[in-house]
């Protein structure tokens, strides 16, 4: 079906990134989250990275005005009635994204295609919640979305063909290379690589093996590897990394997964990373 107006549920960094790489590619956006002032200030963090895109040269600053007029923002579910698709980028909790879908079912058109943009958790548990498991599917992003190139999109058991084509065409209108993940696998691809390193580099740090920043200088430089694995945690989310850690560990019935101690203590201690302004690094 043809894709023109796209509900986004969750203007935090990813539902931001998501929309900003929509509208530049000329969707229309329904951007909704429960605060009106969180939108305001997805909108705010659009405008100024699509600032940047103007003097990079990739976009005009006409484009950047028809860009940001393409997003309305919202804090009622309902007025994502007439979209023609949705992604859904909210917090990571299994019970609140089916509440989402479960509401989404019955205030979205019957054919059109519910994603979501989790991390790591089942889609057939969130298509289970609607009365059309077969119209949903995953819809992974990186973060940040507007630059990272992969999309992981996700077939759930009950996931239709025709779903997947949908997500993948898609992702590709995005500018985005797509891989199909065939099963429903917690974690997916990139996450089912990335965790394990994450804990054990965390594993190194306790160990006193090495410190933070030899153990990212040591990935960066030897695996050429952008940032390193307390960088990257910092930068989406310690407690992210210590979630997907743990929904590991319970999936695979394999303590192995599960969080470091110095994962927990960072997250106990309120240190998440970029959004709390300390994490591994200060500041
Ligand atoms: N418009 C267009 N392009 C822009 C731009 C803008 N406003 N801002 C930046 N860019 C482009 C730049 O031009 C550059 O591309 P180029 O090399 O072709 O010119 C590229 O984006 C990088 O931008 P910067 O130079 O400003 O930034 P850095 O070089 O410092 O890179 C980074 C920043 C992209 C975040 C890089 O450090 C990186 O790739 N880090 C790793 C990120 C990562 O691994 N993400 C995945 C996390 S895991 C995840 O998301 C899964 C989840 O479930 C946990």
């Amino acid at each position: 079906m043809d894709v023109h107006k796209i509900g986004i549920v969750g203007a935090g960094a990813m539902g931001t990134g998501i929309a900003n790489v929509a509208v530049m590619n000329g969707y229309e956006v329904v951007l909704r989250d429960i605060d009106i002032s969180y939108v305001e200030k997805s909108r705010q963090n659009m405008a100024k990275f699509m600032a940047r895109s103007v003097e990079k040269g990739k976009m005009s600053e006409e484009q950047r005005q028809a860009a940001l007029n393409r997003i309305k923002g919202t804090t009622a579910l309902e007025d994502l009635a007439d979209v023609d698709f949705v992604i859904e980028a909210a917090i990571e909790d299994l019970n609140l994204k089916k509440e989402i879908f479960k509401s989404l079912d019955s205030i979205c058109r019957p054919e059109i295609v519910l994603a979501t943009n989790t991390s790591s958790m089942s889609i057939t548990a969130i298509g289970a919640s609607t009365t059309r498991p077969d119209k949903v599917c995953g819809m992974h992003f990186f973060n940040p979305a507007q630059i990272m190139r992969l999309v992981e999109v996700i077939r759930g058991l009950q996931s239709s063909d025709e779903t997947i084509a949908t997500a993948r065409a898609l992702a590709e209108s995005f500018g985005k290379k797509a891989i199909e993940v065939k099963k429903d696998s917690p974690g997916f691809v990139v996450n089912r690589i990335l965790l394990p390193q994450f804990v054990e580099a965390a594993r190194l740090l306790q160990e006193g093996v090495a410190s933070v920043e030899d153990i990212d200088t040591a990935v960066k430089l030897g695996l050429n590897y952008p940032m390193g694995p307390f960088e990257l945690m910092d930068y989406t989310g310690v407690d992210i990394a210590y979630f997907v850690m743990e929904y590991f560990a319970e999936e695979f019935n394999n303590g192995n997964y599960g969080a470091p101690q110095v994962i927990k203590q960072m997250v106990r201690a309120g240190r998440l990373g970029k959004k709390t302004g300390g994490g591994f690094y200060e500041g």
